[in-house]
């Protein structure tokens, strides 16, 4: 059954409203988070049958995403006055990821969405984003349909998992500690530590890695508005002289940290260094900082395609916040590998 339409978006003469979609100019930042904050309260609300109090748990999308990506960052603008929605597009090298994608549950089923999206789209084409994503809900036929729309085909799911880090007798009891980082010949460092001469070394270094992941992904620009804004940081795990992985978090404040969690964005071993007991370590590492922060959480994103990371992920402990399923187009349909270690969220 489609979802009813509500005409709230219809002016006094029935009309349709002129909406136009535009890009995103820096005296919208905090219009656009209230449309994102309400779109998908309203939204959560009708899943879960309570309002969350912050639909994102306290993270935030727009303003750090705007300053990446400002050609990436669209609105919908009613009569050119009213912010009706928005979506936000990043490129990661060759890799497009699109979303949040919101519009205002009153001018919802009028092709809002779908302007948006093609905007979007239309970004990714102008930019060589061969290989583009989203994350959508998996139960929700409209969101399904929306996606399919565009090309987009439904993937595996990603978890969203979480380990609380307080080290009550009963939680260590039911999974231990994860071994510490400083195991002989591995090292973590932070990308902050670096001189700034060295920071475009070690970009192209990580540049190394999501290549040999992803032909053609580079997250550089994450990293680097991390670094520059102070979102979080980047680890670097070393293994001598090699790079042998790296993982982008955010801390709470004004990231997508939600409050009290540590969240990470992007992890991933290279390659040549996919060891299980690397990455429990790197995992370690992650915790023992949340520890030093004082937040009471971790959070780590795994995609299911990536099917050891993901069970090492439960063996460390994890338990799954929730699920989304990945939404894919274009070149490289297949190209996750089962045993690359990599923990990324394309929220
Ligand atoms: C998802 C969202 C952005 C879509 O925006 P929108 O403006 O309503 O979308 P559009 O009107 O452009 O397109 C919706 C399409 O789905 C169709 N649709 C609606 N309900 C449907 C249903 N139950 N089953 C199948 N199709 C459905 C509509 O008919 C329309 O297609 P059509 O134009 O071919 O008829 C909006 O619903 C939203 O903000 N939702 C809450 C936040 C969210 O979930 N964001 C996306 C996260 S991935």
């Amino acid at each position: 059954m489609r979802a009813t339409v509500d005409r709230a978006g219809l002016d006094p003469q029935g009309r349709l409203p002129k909406v136009q979609v535009r890009r995103v100019r820096k005296g919208d930042l905090a219009k656009v988070r209230d449309v994102m904050e309400q779109t998908f309260g309203d939204f959560l609300e009708r899943q879960l049958g309570t309002r969350p109090r912050q639909a994102f748990g306290g993270a935030q999308y727009v303003h750090h995403r705007w300053l990446m990506e400002p050609w990436g960052c669209f609105v919908a603008e009613e009569d050119n006055s009213k912010i009706v929605g928005a979506a936000l597009a990043v490129t990661w090298g060759s890799v497009g990821i699109l979303g949040p994608v919101a519009v205002l549950t009153n001018y919802q089923n009028q092709t809002i969405g779908q302007q948006l999206i093609r905007a979007a789209q239309e970004f990714f084409e102008e930019n060589n984003a061969t290989l583009q994503g989203a994350v959508t809900y998996p139960t929700s036929p409209k969101h399904l349909f929306l996606y399919h729309k565009f090309g987009y085909k439904p993937k595996a799911l990603t978890a969203i998992m979480s380990r609380t880090i307080d080290r009550t007798p009963a939680h260590a009891a039911a999974a231990p500690a994860p071994a510490k980082p400083a195991k002989p010949g591995l090292n973590v460092r932070r990308f902050s530590s670096l001189e700034e001469t060295k920071k475009k070394a070690t970009l192209a270094r990580i540049h190394r890695i999501t290549n040999a992941i992803c032909r053609g992904m580079d997250v550089s620009k994450e990293i680097e508005i991390v670094d520059g804004l102070a979102l979080g940081d980047t680890l670097l795990l070393e293994r001598g002289r090699d790079l042998a992985g790296f993982a982008i978090y955010h801390t709470p404040g004004v990231s997508e940290a939600p409050a009290g969690a540590l969240y990470v964005k992007f992890l991933a071993l290279d390659p040549p260094h996919r060891k299980v007991e690397h990455l429990v370590e790197f995992v370690g590492a992650v915790e023992a900082l949340g520890q030093e922060l004082g937040v009471q959480r971790v959070i780590l994103p795994v995609y299911s395609r990536y099917w050891v990371a993901y069970s090492t992920l439960v063996q460390c402990g994890y338990q799954i916040d929730f699920s989304m399923i990945r939404m894919q187009r274009g070149k490289q349909e297949d190209y996750e590998d089962p045993t690359h270690l990599v923990l990324d969220d394309w929220r």
